[in-house]
């Protein structure tokens, strides 16, 4: 199949690390170029030369996307350099609750939703003209199995990420028209840094025998029997940005090995 994605250029936010970065290299092996936006200057750098080492091309892409001033000039810069951006992924999101609802703290609700719900909102925001511009775009969007189902002491996250899956399909509606498709990823569980400081913290809180006992458990929940790698979240991507992909916009594709199964 012809993926018709060299040359294209992707932005794709929290690209310094984990889904994100494998999403990157990923791209690049299509031969997308890259920009890597995060706020961890250190992980950026890391990512930036991951995909140069591969023989791909990336730039930095630096910017906090809560900051809607910060992501403009962030776009301008990447549009500077690469003369446009085809393909936005919006991937960074914080993970900070893992509280019941009510023993959780306002200001990190307050905080995850800024960087998922208008994280995403604002790099749309900035990112859409130009793709309306030329009648050409892909975007998608990092989203949870946890918004679809419900996951207990997960409700702000969950709340911030069921607010992105409205988003993807009433803005899918309104850029249809430009031949823009918006689609949102949903994965299950899936070993990235952020799964495995999850880890860390239940090994501390509950012990070696436990946590691996839970992870059984876990895992029984998957059809699949495995909790997904990156890489089964980053070809996904690949495919939602590709030529063979274009009718298909505003769905909600889960990438959980049937941990959920939705109609
Ligand atoms: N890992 C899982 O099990 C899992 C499951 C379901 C969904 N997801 C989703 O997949 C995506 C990637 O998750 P991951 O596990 O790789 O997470 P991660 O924590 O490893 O990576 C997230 C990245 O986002 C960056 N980031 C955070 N705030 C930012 C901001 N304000 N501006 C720019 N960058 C910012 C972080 O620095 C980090 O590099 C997220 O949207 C997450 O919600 C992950």
């Amino acid at each position: 199949m012809d993926l018709r994605l060299k040359d294209r250029v992707a932005l794709i936010t929290g690209s310094g690390q984990g889904i994100g970065r494998t999403i990157a290299l990923a791209f690049a092996a299509e031969g997308v170029r890259i920009a890597v936006n995060d706020v961890n200057t250190k992980g950026i750098d890391e990512t930036v030369s991951a995909v140069r080492a591969a023989g791909g091309r990336a730039m930095s892409a630096q910017c906090d996307i809560t900051d809607l001033a910060a992501v403009h000039d962030m776009v301008r810069k990447v549009e500077a350099e690469y003369g446009r951006i085809d393909v936005l992924v919006n991937n960074a999101a914080v993970l900070i609750s893992h509280e019941m609802f009510l023993e959780t703290k306002p200001e990190d609700c307050d905080k995850e939703i800024k960087v998922i719900l208008y994280g995403t909102m604002n790099c749309t925001r900035a990112v859409l003209p130009g793709m309306v511009q030329r009648q050409f775009g892909k975007v998608i969007n990092i989203v949870t199995d946890a918004a679809r189902v419900g996951q207990e002491r997960q409700c702000n996250y969950s709340a911030a990420k069921g607010g992105v899956i409205s988003f993807t399909k009433s803005i899918a509606k309104e850029v249809g028209r430009n031949n823009i498709n918006v689609n949102a990823i949903s994965p299950g569980a899936t070993n990235s840094p952020m799964r495995m400081e999850m880890l860390r913290q239940l090994k501390e809180n509950i012990g070696e025998q436990k946590a691996a006992e839970r992870e059984e458990k876990v895992k029984r929940a998957y059809a699949l029997r495995r909790v997904g790698e990156p890489d089964d979240i980053a070809n996904a991507a690949v495919f939602l940005s590709s030529e063979p992909a274009r009718h298909i916009t505003g769905q909600i594709l889960s990438v959980n090995g049937g941990f959920a199964m939705l109609g």
